[in-house]
């Protein structure tokens, strides 16, 4: 049966392939789409969100809109490395908005409604609104099946500061509150996404899938402003697709939420060096079989109109 699963997401061109991904595999039911101030603001990710699953067919999957900004910042920490539009210029046409409800409120319903266990979450932008749904709601997280991260880099370099890695420097409180929420978690960081990378024949190989969201993910990825994009967000839906592509470690881990030189760091020690009361257990990917994912995105992107 297929496995039911909510995004949180900040659109964001590698945030649009993993909704692409997820769109084309018949293993998972995407029930809901949540969005997050991160890449860009959070009325453009909801936007982008919509507009990507009118794309994939999808216009049965709600997007929701929800928050603006992170716990202890009066503005969102945006950036623009997916273009002032956060699809790198590519326009898809725009046919709805987000619903009326609150991006926290329906995570909330989402995980109380129904045994607990049923529902998996992938949350691949800043972890605001999971955190708050776990404020408002204590010990909502673990009634996940499993919440499943793109944030942090635990054993190498960040990407928006020396020592952290976007979606946690963008509000490094929440994920500090979503690690430390007892949830199962699984945590793909830059560890493990810095090995995804897209070399330019495969990208272009997309533009002879035969379909219109073929050439359409050829030219998102082609819109990214850096030299080697990276599949960051396609590797948590990846994984509960093929999980033998990925390696991880089992490790205790804590975010330093404090503003400062090193805020939105991931400390990370393995369980089996680390002190009992040193942060969380958590699942921290640290490889992927990069040629078999990129298989595996081109032939669930195939599937797709
Ligand atoms: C993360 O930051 C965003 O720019 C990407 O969408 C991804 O979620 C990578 O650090
Ligand atoms: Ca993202």
């Amino acid at each position: 049966m297929a496995q039911d699963l909510l995004i949180d997401c900040d659109p964001g061109i590698d945030d649009a392939l993993a909704l692409l991904l997820a769109c084309g595999a018949p293993e998972l039911n995407l029930i809901g789409v949540t969005t997050v101030a991160g890449n860009r603001s959070v009325e453009m990710t909801a936007d982008n969100a919509c507009r990507v699953l009118d794309l994939a067919g999808r216009h049965d999957v709600p997007v929701h809109a929800g928050c603006s900004h992170a716990i202890t910042m009066p503005q969102a920490r945006t950036n623009t490395v997916h273009g002032e539009d956060g699809l790198g210029g590519v326009e898809l046409p725009r046919g709805r908005g987000a619903t009326g409800q609150h991006a926290v409120d329906v995570i909330e319903q989402a995980l109380l409604n129904g045994p607990a266990g049923r529902l998996t979450l992938v949350a691949i932008g800043p972890l605001t609104n999971l955190a708050l749904a776990e404020i408002k709601r204590p010990g909502l997280l673990k009634r996940a099946q499993r919440v499943l991260v793109m944030g942090g880099a635990a054993f190498c370099d960040g990407n928006i500061t020396p020592s952290a890695e976007f979606n946690f420097h963008a509000d490094a409180l929440a994920a500090q509150v979503v690690l430390g929420s007892g949830a199962d978690l699984l945590l793909f960081g830059l560890d493990v996404t810095r090995q995804a990378g897209m070399p330019a024949d495969w990208v272009d190989a997309l533009g002879d899938l035969g379909n219109r969201c073929g050439p359409v993910a050829r030219d998102l990825i082609r819109g990214f402003r850096r030299d080697k994009p990276l599949l960051h967000d396609t590797c948590p839906v990846a994984w509960l697709i093929a999980p033998q592509l990925f390696g991880a470690e089992r490790c205790r881990v804590e975010v330093d939420w404090r503003p400062g030189l090193t805020e939105g760091h991931l400390a990370a020690k393995r369980v089996a060096l680390a002190r009992a009361d040193f942060g969380s257990p958590v699942e921290v990917f640290t490889s992927v079989q990069s040629d078999a994912l990129r298989e595996l995105l081109r032939q669930r992107l195939a599937r797709l109109p």
